[in-house]
């Protein structure tokens, strides 16, 4: 019976023990969940305001005492300032064919009045367009934009800084028998003096050109990618631009140019004045695919020249202020690269891995269509 009670008792002066361990187990699991959820609750946010936190920075960047941010390439190079829903509509002044008896197709130069325009459609050498044709598409819908380079310079061809032109080739093929005409490339070629043309953009900062007046620029276009390569020509070496944008061009200028025919050479006697004035600063090369042939016998491209001339353009490509724009064809694209690969190997050098390197560096511009 003494046991009985002794061990009962015994028992009963455990319970406490029991229900304190209890306790404290309890205790430990509900601190190990606070902590857990405000781990998560802290984490979430973190990870979505990261931005947010990173703003305060920048407002006291403000403070003439914190260090300045590093400008944005290009930062102050316009874009946009015309968009689709509300475009400029700027009137024709002039629209002429380039071409000579015998070309082939057909490629004017076509420039619009922006005077009127507020806020005022500024641009740069190197920059585009975009142009609404008039009418609608087959869904009955108003066309969309396209795209083309600009081929004057800021100050336009006027020089009064208040025009912009275009060198647009009307785009036409063959289907099922019939002759199908491009939609806007034609509505630029046929549109005349007086006439409205609604306009945006400008846009692009690939085909800039560098503010290094010691720059040397190799220049490889077909057909209508002469557009970018005319203004910055025109920037380099036409009189009274020269006058107006105080930029003087000390590098040297290389073209390489590609036409099917003589006739169909975009700008010619600009470029040969600019020669007979600057032939120490410009050099003019010409691949006229349907009147000359390569070695292989085959219609003469620019790479093929390109090839020709692998030491001299690997010497200037190797002087890390030349910069190699190139504009037109997409077709283009792999033969110049072939011939950048062959004319790199002559040199011991290795394309595939210097391409990239010039264009990490903003040296290699390319824009094809
Ligand atoms: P669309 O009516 O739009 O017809 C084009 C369509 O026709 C093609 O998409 C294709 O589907 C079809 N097509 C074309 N050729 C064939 C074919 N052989 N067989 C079957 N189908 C075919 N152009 C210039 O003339 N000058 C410039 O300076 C210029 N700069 C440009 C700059 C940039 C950045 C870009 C992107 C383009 C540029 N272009 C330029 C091209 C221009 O934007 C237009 O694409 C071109 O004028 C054709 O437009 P389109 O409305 O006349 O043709
Ligand atoms: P071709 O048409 O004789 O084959 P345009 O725009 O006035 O037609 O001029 C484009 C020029 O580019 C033409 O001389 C054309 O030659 C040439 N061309 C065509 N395809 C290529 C290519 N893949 N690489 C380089 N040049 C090309």
């Amino acid at each position: 019976m003494y046991s009985q009670v002794k061990v009962l008792a015994g028992g009963l002066a455990h319970i406490p023990v029991i229900i304190g361990f209890f306790y404290l187990i309890l205790t430990f699991f509900n601190k190990r969940a606070l902590k857990f959820s405000q781990d998560n609750k802290g984490n979430k946010p973190e990870v979505k305001v990261a931005p947010i936190k990173a703003e305060p920075k920048k407002v006291s960047l403000s403070n003439s005492a914190a260090p300045k941010p590093a400008k944005k390439k290009h930062a102050d190079v316009p874009v946009n300032i015309y968009r689709p829903k509300t475009p400029y509509e700027g009137t024709v002044i002039e629209n002429y064919s380039l071409l000579k008896e015998g070309a082939i197709g057909r490629v004017n130069h076509i420039t619009f009045d922006l005077k009127d325009s507020d806020p005022f459609l500024n641009y740069v050498e190197g920059q585009s367009i975009g142009i609404m044709p008039a009418g609608e598409d087959s869904n009955g819908k108003p066309h969309k934009l396209r795209l083309y380079s600009i081929a004057s310079t800021r100050h336009g061809d006027n020089f009064e800084g208040n025009t912009v032109s275009l060198c647009v080739r009307q785009l036409q093929y063959e289907k099922d028998g019939e002759t199908i005409n491009g939609v806007c490339s034609t509505y630029l070629c046929d549109i005349k003096p007086g006439d409205k043309v609604k306009i945006t953009g400008p846009v692009g900062k690939e085909m800039l050109l560098p503010d290094e007046e010691d720059s040397n620029i190799v220049m490889l276009a077909t057909g209508t990618g002469i557009a970018p390569m005319r203004a910055y020509l025109r920037r380099m070496f036409e009189a009274t631009e020269k006058e107006k944008n105080k930029w003087n061009f000390k590098g040297k200028a290389w073209l390489f140019m590609g036409a099917p025919k003589s006739a169909n050479l975009l700008y010619e006697e600009d470029f040969q004045r600019y020669l007979a004035d600057y032939p120490d600063n410009f050099k003019y090369t010409k691949a006229i695919s349907r009147e000359e042939q390569n070695i292989k016998g085959g219609r003469m491209y620019i790479q093929d020249r390109v090839l020709e001339s692998a030491n001299e353009l690997f010497k200037m490509i190797e002087n890390e202020k030349t910069h190699i724009y190139l504009c037109g064809l997409k077709g283009m694209e792999p033969g110049i690269d072939e011939a950048m690969t062959k004319a790199a190997e002559e040199k011991g050098l290795n394309w595939s891995e210097l391409r990239p390197q010039l264009k990490k560096a903003g040296r290699w511009h390319v824009e094809t269509y």
